[in-house]
């Protein structure tokens, strides 16, 4: 056969497809088992917020009609309950769409992306497709460097980016010291601030919402999801904040009609139901302390996590068996396992 890959563009042969965490059906499939909890995707254990399913149920009627284009009543509710200006946001198919056209916008082979250890493995993959290097910063005792990072940076690093918390390590930089961070950055290159997990950090008194820093930065962007602590993983929408120029660009890329009709209504229900979301935080990380006393007792080390998952080392023991038919992500090392903190109440309840 003639030989496409010579013909694709950029890095795209140098990249691997994304892992995705298995579905249930083909872990039953495959194991032969009927018994399945899924710990690898960090979604929502609890499902969905009822009054996003009803509002989800009651416009597949619509179908027929392609969605609005501009998802103008989501950003307006957007607007209304988060205070974000409407010409700031920019809609998608979940928040790696926009990870992906943001990449594809401002990354190419004359520029360098710089990453912490361990980051989300999208934005690698984005990098190199892009034909840009990738230069990864160790941590330092799990928590981003940032002044290893700052250091990294140079005229051609077009962007850094960070999930806050990261995934898989779970940690988070605190507000301050990464709105400091983003204040010193040159404009030229973009700070990603990657927020997928950004409701189960931000009880914490000393949380600042960083999107409210647009203004002073503005080579700042916030990626925010629907898919984690929302439960709408399945329905794909998410959303991007960051100036209006770059927002402007992002639209003129994105496909026109990239979040459905269903997405769009689920979402703004959502929103509207706090108490859903409050609930499964307030559950979220009650259970984040459960595995907290699991790892003391059986001397195994757990990275403190403000995610809904934790990274757990498990040496001495057998990572692989104690994982068994769990489908389990593989962690930061080959011992260690990254699995959803709300799912250890699912699997105590299952096998009790
Ligand atoms: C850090 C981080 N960012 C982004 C995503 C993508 O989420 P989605 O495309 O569902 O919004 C994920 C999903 O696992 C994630 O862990």
């Amino acid at each position: 056969m003639f030989d496409y890959s010579s013909l694709a563009n950029g890095g795209l042969s140098r990249i691997k497809p994304y892992q995705a965490g298995k579905p249930i059906e083909e872990v039953k499939r495959e194991l032969g088992i009927d018994n399945v909890i899924k710990l690898a995707s960090n979604e929502n254990p609890f499902g969905m917020s009822p009054k996003a399913r009803e509002a989800a149920v009651a416009c597949v009627s619509e179908g027929n009609f392609y969605p609005d284009s501009n998802g103008y009543y989501l950003k307006q509710k957007l607007h209304e309950v988060f205070g974000y200006d409407q010409e700031t946001i920019t809609l998608g198919a979940g928040s790696n769409e926009l990870i992906n056209l943001l990449f594809q916008a401002f990354v190419n082979d004359k520029t360098n992306v710089v990453l912490p250890e361990y980051s989300f493995v999208v934005y690698g993959m984005e990098a190199t497709v892009n034909g840009a290097l990738v230069r990864t910063i160790p941590l330092k005792n799990y928590q981003v460097d940032l002044d290893a990072v700052f250091r990294a940076i140079d005229e051609n690093t077009r962007i850094v980016a960070f999930a806050n918390p990261s995934n898989p390590i779970g940690t988070a930089v605190p507000s301050q010291d990464m709105r400091e961070f983003v204040r010193k950055v040159p404009h030229n290159t973009l700070v990603v601030i990657d927020e997928a997990y950004n409701e189960f950090n931000s009880g914490d008194e000393t949380y600042e919402d960083s999107a409210k820093w647009l203004d002073e930065c503005e080579n700042l962007v916030v990626s925010r999801t629907f898919s984690k602590a929302y439960g709408l993983a399945g329905l794909r929408v998410g959303y991007m904040l960051a100036n209006k120029e770059i927002t402007s660009l992002l639209n003129r890329l994105r496909a026109p009609f990239n979040v459905n009709i269903i997405a769009l209504s689920a979402a703004i229900a959502a929103i509207d139901d706090q108490e859903f979301l409050r609930k499964t935080v307030d559950n979220n990380n009650k259970e984040r302390l459960r595995y907290e006393s699991f790892c003391k007792e059986m001397g195994l080390f757990m990275i403190p996590s403000k995610a809904n998952f934790v990274a757990i080392d498990f040496k001495p023991y057998d990572a692989q068996k104690i994982a068994g038919g769990a489908t389990a992500r593989r962690g930061y090392s080959p011992s260690s396992f990254r699995v959803q903190a709300a799912g250890y109440s699912a699997c105590l309840n299952r096998y009790a």
